[in-house]
């Protein structure tokens, strides 16, 4: 019999990255191949996002344009995975005809059982939250052999009042340390150059007696020539150790991201973010004292339930204090079920609109006054992939995580490159070679993380959600 074939679309954030690899080594490892062609495939699966509505509304439009492979050939079988799974559940499968399965976070082992069954018209719903599962023994079918993501910890805590994450993706968990580094050592090993330690609050880590400090350090002494990155931080839990541990080890990216949401205390409050403005303010000072060179970005949300034009100021200074690298910023979105639904949605859309823009405005120039420096400097860049704009340039990062862009020259993908600025926006470095500094990438990585067929609806930071 004909392998039968696994297409996996991807929404929302990196954490849905990392489960779709999980998802596609778990197909893979029972005899599904994986394209990225949705009309060569059996089985389509939709990996998905509740954190805002418009998330969700994506997904649903989408769903009505992939019926069409279903009407093309009608064994073809469709499931939603992630947190709409977790959150809609039978509501998917009820309207329009188009789901078989639904299938939460942390019942993706199910998934062939589920497939099966759905092959032979049995549609499924798993949607079961864990306190345990964190797919620890599952290697997975990693999309691109330069940059992996680590899922460390699933789950959270913290029921921020505007957040549906710990609704869709249950109680705190932590990998083993053990396991951890055994993975980052076996990326190395096939040539990874970089991997991001991931966890919807990534620093409340915690293995026994092991913190995320300890991992963080654990996972850099693998080799001093893998950069390591992490996301996303809760100021709550960053604690003093962290910070020293990212300056001291010269291979961690002096980079930290810390979502801060809003500038006003009476706002922080009502959003259970526990912590003022101040002890924010002071988390920051800290972090640029000890590590100069560092790099921050952040989150905020803008008409929060009540938000004043004063608690909006308020936002607006601190942008100015702390003078971000760049930010995320979305406009508040009530969802069902959390503490904040119940404070209503008294901020008009105009308000919110207006208030957003102002914020992406004031982001805008301080992340061109931020670059504007580095005209003339020489950075370091790991290359990514080739530019979206231009087969002749490459794509990479810095240490801080700006993207930068330089014609290709004799540089390749996996090359850790020296560049001279010479341009800078808002968002991106633009540059020319200066020297290739480390050999080209080993030959001996596996095919398959080149080829396996996970497709991108959000890429990296940029796309975050
Ligand atoms: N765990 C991460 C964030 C996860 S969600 C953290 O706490 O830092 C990513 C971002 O989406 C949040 O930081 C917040 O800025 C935004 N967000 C979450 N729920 C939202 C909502 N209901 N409306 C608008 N933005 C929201
Ligand atoms: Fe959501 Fe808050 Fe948890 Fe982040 S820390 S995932 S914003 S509840
Ligand atoms: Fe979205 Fe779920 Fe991530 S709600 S942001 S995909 S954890």
């Amino acid at each position: 019999m004909q392998q039968r074939k696994v297409y996996i679309e991807t929404y929302g954030c990196q954490m849905n990255l990392a489960d779709s690899e999980v998802v596609a080594g778990i197909m893979n490892s029972n005899d599904y191949g994986i394209t990225t062609d949705a009309a060569d495939a059996d089985i389509i699966f939709v990996n998905t996002c509740s954190v805002r509505d418009n998330a969700e509304h994506r997904v649903h439009q989408r769903l009505q344009t992939l019926k069409k492979y279903k009407s093309n050939s009608p064994g073809v079988v469709i499931g939603v995975l992630g947190c709409m799974a977790e959150r809609l559940r039978t509501e998917l499968i009820e309207k329009g005809n188009i789901v078989d399965l639904v299938v939460g976070p942390d019942e993706y082992r199910r998934l062939p059982e589920l497939v099966e069954n759905a092959m032979s018209g049995e549609k499924g719903i798993a949607v079961r939250l864990s306190r345990v599962e964190n797919y620890d023994d599952i290697v997975p079918l990693r999309t691109e052999g330069i940059s992996a993501w680590i899922s460390v910890m699933r789950g959270c805590d913290k029921f921020c009042t505007f957040c549906v994450v710990p609704f869709t993706r249950g109680r705190e968990r932590s990998r083993t340390l053990k396991s951890v580094v055994e993975e980052v050592r076996r990326l190395n090993d096939s040539g990874f150059k970089e991997v991001t330690l991931l966890g919807q609050n990534v620093n409340s880590y915690r293995d026994g007696d092991s913190d995320f400090a300890d991992l963080m350090k654990a996972v850099s002494e693998v080799d001093r020539s893998m950069r390591i990155r992490f996301t996303t931080s809760h100021p709550k839990d960053m604690s003093e150790k962290l910070i020293r541990t990212i300056a001291e080890n010269e291979n961690i990216c002096k980079y930290i991201h810390l979502p801060i949401q809003s500038g006003s205390d009476r706002i922080l409050k009502l959003m259970n973010r526990t912590y003022t403005r101040a002890e924010y303010l002071r988390l920051v000072e800290k972090i640029k004292c000890t590590i100069p060179a560092v790099s921050l970005s952040t989150d905020i949300i803008a008409g929060f339930p009540t938000e004043t034009e004063e608690d909006h100021k308020q936002t607006l200074e601190v942008m100015k204090h702390v003078r971000y690298d760049g930010a995320f910023m979305f406009k508040y979105s009530p969802r069902e079920n959390t503490k904040a639904w119940e404070m209503g949605d008294d901020i008009s859309d105009g308000i919110k609109v207006q208030r957003l823009n102002e914020i992406i405005e004031l982001q805008q120039k301080i992340s061109l006054e931020q670059n504007q420096p580095l005209i003339g400097q020489t950075v370091e860049v790991l290359v990514e992939r080739e530019s979206a704009k231009s087969s002749d340039e490459w794509m990479g990062r810095t240490d801080a995580n700006k993207v930068t862009v330089f014609p290709k020259g004799d540089a390749t993908i996996g090359d850790l490159v020296k560049i001279k600025i010479h341009k800078v926006n808002s968002a991106t470095l633009f540059g020319t070679l200066e020297k290739r500094k480390v050999a080209t990438l080993q030959e001996s990585i596996p095919l398959e993380y080149w080829n396996a067929g996970i497709n991108r609806h959000s890429r990296h930071l940029k796309s975050y959600f």
